[in-house]
């Protein structure tokens, strides 16, 4: 699908029935920020408050997620964010393989056209089906993967630290990893 431009990329998207999730949902998610962002953040599905107005991360895990980009002096705005699947999972279960994999191809579409430089996975899903079906999050998270020239920095999901406040050390860990990262290749470029 690399050949899509935006607008052929939303025109896809309408609509789609490609996997169960579409029977439940009140509004597809894409995803928003900036089109050309150097940071991309890939959650796992819309919760309720997605669902109801159609934007990623804007509920309480959304509000967290802003609080941890701002404090590592970047905007919501200036970042790019979006999910595994793009229609909510009943119950905010996780999303299963085949949904996934019927999701995906936007997902992959969406990094063309943005071609970000680095790739942050909020959570063992979002892990899971961009870079390593073995992850495991605790074990895995603040290491640096690299893959076709793009950095991929797995983390804790935003919803993970609103249950278990003992992981937000090493979230703040994380997040300071990404802005080091940036500034590196930002120097570089
Ligand atoms: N959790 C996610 O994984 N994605 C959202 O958009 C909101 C909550
Ligand atoms: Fe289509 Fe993705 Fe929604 Fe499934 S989750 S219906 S593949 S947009």
């Amino acid at each position: 699908m690399a050949h899509y431009d935006w607008k052929e990329l939303y025109n896809s998207i309408d609509g789609c029935s490609k996997c169960r999730l579409c029977e439940k949902r009140s509004n597809i998610v894409i995803g928003e920020g900036d089109p050309n962002a150097a940071i991309m953040f890939i959650g796992e599905g819309p919760g309720r408050e997605e669902d109801e107005t159609g934007r990623p991360f804007v509920g309480a895990a959304g509000r967290l997620l802003e609080k941890m980009i701002g404090a590592i002096g970047f905007e919501r705005n200036e970042v790019y964010i979006a999910n595994i699947v793009k229609c909510r999972p009943p119950g905010n279960r996780t999303p299963e393989l085949s949904e996934a994999e019927a999701c995906l191809p936007y997902l992959r579409a969406q990094f063309a056209l943005i071609r970000p430089k680095i790739i942050v996975c909020l959570g063992a899903t979002a892990a899971k089906y961009i870079y390593d079906e073995n992850v495991r999050i605790t074990r895995d998270r603040g290491c640096w993967k690299q893959s076709k020239g793009v950095w991929i920095l797995p983390t804790y999901h935003p919803a993970a630290l609103l249950r278990d406040e003992s992981k937000k050390r090493e979230a703040w860990e994380d997040m300071k990893k990404l802005r080091q990262k940036y500034d590196d290749m930002s120097q570089n470029a």
